[in-house]
């Protein structure tokens, strides 16, 4: 195809120079975006009387041919386009001859490049939405199943104090919920129009920009032409909050690895999710959690990449801005496919409440449930912390657990101790005592558990 600009110069690019220039290879996936603007633009042209009506019906005629010819397939789009905007415009000018040279009237490829990848993001956005929402559906499931399964809690991956593991997995829930309304903010900030702003001064045509960005259901137009065409901050906004999405999974992931090792053995990961080795028999490796916690770094490296982009760029449009694309079409398209494997392997994991429960009762994790024992028949805090871990010190020497020792063991310690004490280190006791808000008890996660799914009604 030749160039939509030649004229000051004959159009004639070096071939090395032409295929770095071109963005075609990776701007197709706007096609449809594209389109869109498009008619709305060609309609407001019509409704503003800058072009007839007659016109606007050719060029918008022309378009809808142009979008279902190339969804069926009839259509080919050029590689050898400089992009998808000349390639648009040019199929649709071979195709209706003149009426089509009127659609770029009023408009540069500057506020319309910046108009599709708004729209293209808004998809996107929805759509990994609509992710985070099934996600955060299947964790609940889990969560209700395991809501009552004591397993030990960790610190600086110590054994800290007993928690379920719905409790547990609730803490991602809550995650991926605040990651659902990180989008839903930015989306605030994308659905704004800046068609109309033209190459970025505006233009002295009589349009109407807010007909155009309601017809394209943006929220309203951008207030400053040069603004308009210069802004990428929602690519970086949006790019940021997946990177947000990928530190949640990648830390779920590492969970993942772990409780499914033999050290742990707290989940079995369904045989669908799980690969084996080439040379050790025995292997089921969780590489569907290794390769969410290594695609991490690729989605980092997108938002590196825009925000390096964008840094030191003069006003208004430059070239540079090209680069948007890749980046953010692969944090979408790397955080989609993370999304859809992550809740099918979420949905194929069973615990193993046994090993849990097993592992739950080494480590002394009732000890402070020993120390507030104390505390709550009278003795000052700090000193049931100490009388507790002096017991906790006799315990591992003897090798004994805290429920081992004898009532006459304990009375050496203090002479607070009466018989309710091996009542109160009971580790279920412990987890269901918790009863604050937000803490481990039953209760509590059955309520986090409704909370949250009533507040992804709204996602
Ligand atoms: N392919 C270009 C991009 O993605 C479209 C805008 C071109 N504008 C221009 N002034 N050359 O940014």
């Amino acid at each position: 195809m030749g160039k939509i600009w030649a004229g000051r110069t004959d159009g004639q690019v070096n071939k090395i120079a032409d295929d770095f220039n071109s963005s075609i290879s990776f701007d197709s996936r706007l096609y449809k975006e594209d389109i869109t603007g498009s008619i709305a633009h060609a309609a407001m042209l019509a409704a503003k009387g800058i072009i007839s009506k007659a016109e606007s019906d050719l060029i918008i005629d022309g378009l809808s041919g142009i979008l279902s010819d190339l969804e069926s397939g009839k259509l080919q789009i050029d590689d050898s386009a400089e992009d998808i905007h000349s390639f648009v415009e040019q199929t649709l000018t071979s195709r209706i001859g003149d009426a089509g040279k009127k659609l770029h009237t009023a408009r540069s490829r500057n506020d319309q490049v910046a108009l599709d990848l708004r729209l293209y993001l808004k998809n996107e956005t929805d759509e990994v939405k609509a992710k985070l929402k099934e996600l955060i559906n299947t964790v609940c499931d889990k969560a209700e199943t395991y809501k009552s399964a004591v397993m030990p809690g960790y610190t600086h991956l110590q054994r800290a104090q007993p928690i379920t593991f719905g409790h547990h997995l609730m803490a991602y829930a809550m995650m991926f919920l605040r990651d659902a309304g990180r989008l839903t903010d930015a989306q605030k900030r994308l659905l704004i129009s800046p068609i109309g702003s033209c190459a970025l001064a505006g233009t002295t045509y009589d349009t109407d920009r807010s007909f155009e960005a309601q017809k394209l259901g943006l929220l309203s137009p951008c207030a400053n032409s040069i603004d308009g065409v210069s802004d990428r901050d929602f690519c970086v906004e949006l790019c940021s909050a997946l990177s947000l999405v990928m530190a949640h999974l990648s830390r779920f992931s590492e969970e993942i690895v772990l409780w499914s090792s033999w050290e742990f053995k707290f989940i079995e990961l369904s045989d669908d999710y799980t690969t084996g080795s080439s040379i050790m028999p025995q292997k089921k490796n969780p590489d569907m959690a290794e390769l969410v916690r290594g695609k991490t770094g690729r989605v980092y490296g997108d938002l590196i990449a825009l925000l390096t982009m964008l840094k030191g760029l003069p006003l208004a449009y430059n070239k540079d801005m090209q680069e948007d694309k890749e980046s953010i079409f692969d944090a979408f398209d790397t955080v989609k496919r993370c999304l859809d494997v992550f809740s099918g392997m979420i949905k194929g994991l069973t615990a193993n409440t046994e090993k849990m429960l097993t592992a739950a009762k080494g480590g002394y994790i009732n000890a402070t449930d020993l120390a507030d024992y104390l505390t709550k028949k009278g003795v000052p805090f700090r000193t049931s912390y100490k009388i507790s871990g002096e017991i906790v010190a006799y315990c591992i020497k003897a090798s004994k657990t805290l429920d081992e020792l004898t009532l006459d063991e304990y009375a050496n310690f203090s002479d607070v101790f009466e018989n309710d004490l091996y009542a109160a280190i009971d580790l279920n006791t412990c987890v269901n005592t918790r009863t604050s808000l937000g803490g481990t008890c039953v209760q509590s996660v059955e309520k986090q558990i409704k909370d949250v799914r009533d507040r992804i009604k709204d996602i």
